[in-house]
């Protein structure tokens, strides 16, 4: 299994860029992954997102970061098992659907098995909006955004727009926003 990344081509894509709607594969740890990863970190921040996938940077690999407050969390390969625990809804917004916020309703509590991008393996619990948060990332590497959410009428006219590419790229956040203080906003 070999990775091939265009470190080059690495940039925020949206909607209806082809590269969100693919299958991601799974990842071979090289030099060029954790380049692409330090990368991605960057575009988060700088997007004040909580998360970010690597198809939205153009790299459809299984890999994907959170950090909700409380440090930087990178999942490579993760693999997710929802646990006995009540379902939440909450509004969320994607970096590569600027300007849209759609209700998802998810699992309050999952188990994750990953590696980070040192090749460390980890088996870890999360709830809350970390929870959310991995179960948005993990989407977008089965292709799946938070339109598909959206009642079958309502995703029409939302996508109708942005194919037309009349909807204005409003700035948005990643699941929820990060203000650098350990809170979360929406803007
Ligand atoms: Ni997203």
């Amino acid at each position: 299994m070999q990775n091939e990344i265009a470190l080059d081509k690495i940039r925020l894509r949206t909607f209806p860029d082809p590269i969100l709607r693919k299958r991601s594969g799974e990842v071979e740890v090289t030099q060029q992954v954790k380049e692409a990863v330090k990368r991605m970190a960057g575009i988060m921040y700088a997007n004040n997102g909580i998360g970010l996938a690597a198809p939205q940077i153009g790299v459809n690999l299984r890999m994907f970061l959170v950090d909700t407050g409380d440090g930087l969390i990178e999942f490579i390969n993760p693999t997710i098992v929802p646990l006995k625990s009540r379902m939440t809804k909450m509004e969320e917004g994607c970096l590569s659907v600027p300007g849209v916020g759609v209700e998802v309703r998810r699992i309050d509590k999952i188990k994750v098995s990953a590696c980070d991008s040192s090749g460390r393996p980890f088996v870890r619990e999360f709830s809350g909006l970390k929870a959310r948060a991995i179960q948005h990332e993990n989407d977008h590497l089965d292709g799946k955004l938070i339109i598909d959410y959206l009642n079958p009428l309502s995703r029409i006219v939302v996508e109708g727009k942005f194919r037309r590419g009349g909807k204005k790229q409003k700035k948005t956040c990643e699941v929820a926003c990060y203000d650098g203080e350990g809170r979360t906003r929406r803007s």
